[in-house]
Order: C-alpha cells, then structure tokens, then sequence
C-alpha cells in the first residue's frame, strides 16, 4: 500500500506537470452576478443541509487523501478541483463508481458509504469548487490550519459516558488510545471516522490492537430466485458487485438496477449515525478527553 501511494503521489505529480506544462491554468472564469460562466459550475447551489453533511463526511472519509481544500493532500490523492471527472459530474454519478472502488488499483481505495452519502459528498465538492477562483489557483484567504486540542477533557469524558460507553470502554478497546495516535488530528479522525478501513492509509498509522468487533462490510446478495449469497464485501459500483464467501472463494454478480438484490451490512454504521448528533464543542470535547488516555 504504501509502495502504491508512493506510486500514486509520483504519478499525479507527474501528471500535473504534464498538465501544467501543456496546458496553462486557464484564467479565472468571467463571473457574472456571483454565478460562475464555467460550464461545470453553472449549478443550482445544492441544499445547504446536504453539502453540509457532505463537508463531514469528506472530512472524514478523503480529506486526509485529497485535501482539506481539495487541491492534493498529504495520503497522495490528486487536486479534485482540477479534475475534469469532477466538473462533469452532476450529482455524484461520476464519483459513485470512483468512490466505490473502480480506481483502487490506482491508490484510490474502495469507500463503503451509500449513494445518498456519495451525494452529499459530490454536493460538497461541487460547493467547494464553484467558489474556487479558477481551477488549481490558491484558496482564498488564509490556508486552512486546525487546532483540534481546544476542548475541555472533562466534559469530554463525560459525553463519552453517556454516548459512547455503551459500545466502547477506555480500559477495554479504547486503552491508550491517546498515545496510538501521531497527533491529534488523526486521533480526531480516527474516533470521528470509527477507525480506518484497510488501505485508507493504514500502513501510514500504527494499527491498534484488533478488537472483536474489527470492521468488516459484509453484503447478501439476494437472486430472482430467492437465493441468498452472504460474504465480505470487496467492491460494488453500478455494475457489479464482488464478495468473498466464509470459505474465502471469491464470488461477483453482475448488477442490473435493484438485480440482484444487495444490501450492505456496515457495523460502523450506527457509530457513523452518530455524526448528525455531535456539535464542534463535543467532537473538540472529545478529542481533548481521548488524548488524555494513555
Ligand atoms: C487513501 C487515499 C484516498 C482516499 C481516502 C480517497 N482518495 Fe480519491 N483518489 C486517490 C488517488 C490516489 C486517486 C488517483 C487515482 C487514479 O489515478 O485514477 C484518487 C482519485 C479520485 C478521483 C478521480 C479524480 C480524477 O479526475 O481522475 C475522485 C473524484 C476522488 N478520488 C474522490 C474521492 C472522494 C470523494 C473521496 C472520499 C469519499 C476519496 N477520493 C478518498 C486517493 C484517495
Ligand atoms: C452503537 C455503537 C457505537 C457507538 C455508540 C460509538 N461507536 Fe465508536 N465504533 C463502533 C464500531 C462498530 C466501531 C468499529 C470498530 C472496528 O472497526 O474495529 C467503532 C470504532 C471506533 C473507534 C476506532 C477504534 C479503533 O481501534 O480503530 C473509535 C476511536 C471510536 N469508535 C470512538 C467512539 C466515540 C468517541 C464514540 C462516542 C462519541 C463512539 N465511538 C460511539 C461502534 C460505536
């Protein structure tokens, strides 16, 4: 994995120079009554609810990848507002596939989260580059710094008692977790998140210790006959869906609208639901209170 990302970052640089060498950054599009005259750009602004829930989820699931404004980030991702997929996506129906997994060979890993989630996501991207000055030019304003370690440990602790304890203990799967970390960003990434998929830069982070509920997306393919196929999830877009049996045979259907039926079984799905519910001070909160277990 880290061979690929190695590989990933060379190749994207390598391609943005090639970029940058034959064709020049074009001027910032002429803007007429705030609306953009790019092509891509001229869009209903989506509903702000939408693009907010996406901002959280892209902070989460590829922020550390592509950015924290979208130009490239440390984990190797590319510059998305640059990205000639992106601007002809409408809706997320172009990312779908990417997200899903069409790119993982590529060093652009396979990220289980819903169509409704890919759609806030490309909702937020598309947020994002429509106030983008013109493409690859500097952000605005200041660049983005974040200082995670602002909160109070211990009104942390006891939000982590009444919403968390349930499922996790700090003696137990969550002992020493503020000293598994190499800083606070990823410590608040990682509880935000529910920890890291395979491949989502775990070679760049100490694993924690595995725990009994270790994620695994699991997915039942349900044929027109009645037929019932369980396995671990390895990849799904439009087209096809592939798992791996118990057993470890490797089994793919091809997908046809709702045939097969599939449904996804994502145990991190409630610790995810619980994004809506924490505001700035309890995710600060809580990052202050986990970094103080060591
Ligand atoms: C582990 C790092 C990583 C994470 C996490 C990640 N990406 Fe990527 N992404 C990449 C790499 C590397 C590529 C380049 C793949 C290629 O060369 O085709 C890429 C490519 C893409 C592309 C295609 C760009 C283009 O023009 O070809 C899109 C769109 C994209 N990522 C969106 C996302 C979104 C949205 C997320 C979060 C839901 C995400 N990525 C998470 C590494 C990552
Ligand atoms: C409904 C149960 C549930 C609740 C409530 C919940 N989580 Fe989780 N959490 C999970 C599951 C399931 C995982 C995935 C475990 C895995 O991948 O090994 C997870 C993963 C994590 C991880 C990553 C663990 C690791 O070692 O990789 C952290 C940290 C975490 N949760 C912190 C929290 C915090 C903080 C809260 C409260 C704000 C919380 N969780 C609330 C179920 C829950």
């Amino acid at each position: 994995m880290k061979q690929m990302l190695a590989t990933a970052v060379l190749l994207s640089a390598t391609v943005g120079g090639l970029i940058a060498a034959q064709a020049p950054v074009p001027p910032a599009p002429p803007v007429r009554g705030g609306v953009s005259s790019f092509p891509a750009q001229q869009r209903e602004p989506d509903d702000p609810v939408l693009v907010a829930r996406g901002g959280d989820l892209y902070g989460i699931e590829c922020r550390g990848c592509h950015g924290p404004d979208l130009r490239g980030g440390e984990m190797g991702g590319p510059n998305l507002l640059r990205s000639s997929l992106v601007l002809n996506d409408q809706s997320g129906e172009l990312l779908l596939p990417v997200i899903h997994g069409s790119r993982k060979d590529q060093g652009m890993p396979a990220i289980g989260i819903s169509a409704e989630d890919v759609k806030a996501v490309a909702a937020f991207i598309h947020s994002v580059a429509a106030k983008a000055p013109g493409q690859g030019a500097p952000p605005p304003g200041p660049p983005v710094t974040l200082n995670v370690l602002v909160g109070d440990p211990k009104a942390g602790e006891a939000y982590f008692s009444a919403k968390c304890g349930t499922c996790h203990s700090i003696t137990g799967d969550l002992s020493g977790i503020g000293t598994r970390n190499p800083g606070p960003v990823q410590l608040q990434n990682l509880w935000v998140a529910g920890g890291r998929g395979g491949g989502r830069g775990a070679s760049l982070e100490r694993r924690p210790p595995p725990m009994t509920t270790r994620r695994e997306i699991t997915v039942t393919v349900t044929q027109p006959g009645g037929k019932k196929t369980e396995g671990r999830l390895e990849r799904i877009d439009d087209f096809l869906v592939a798992l791996t049996l118990a057993d470890g045979t490797p089994r793919s259907f091809r997908r046809d609208g709702e045939i097969p039926y599939v449904e996804v079984h994502d145990p991190l799905e409630a610790h995810r639901n619980l994004l809506a519910v924490y505001s700035d001070k309890d995710i600060h909160d809580v990052t202050a209170y986990l970094a103080s277990v060591k």
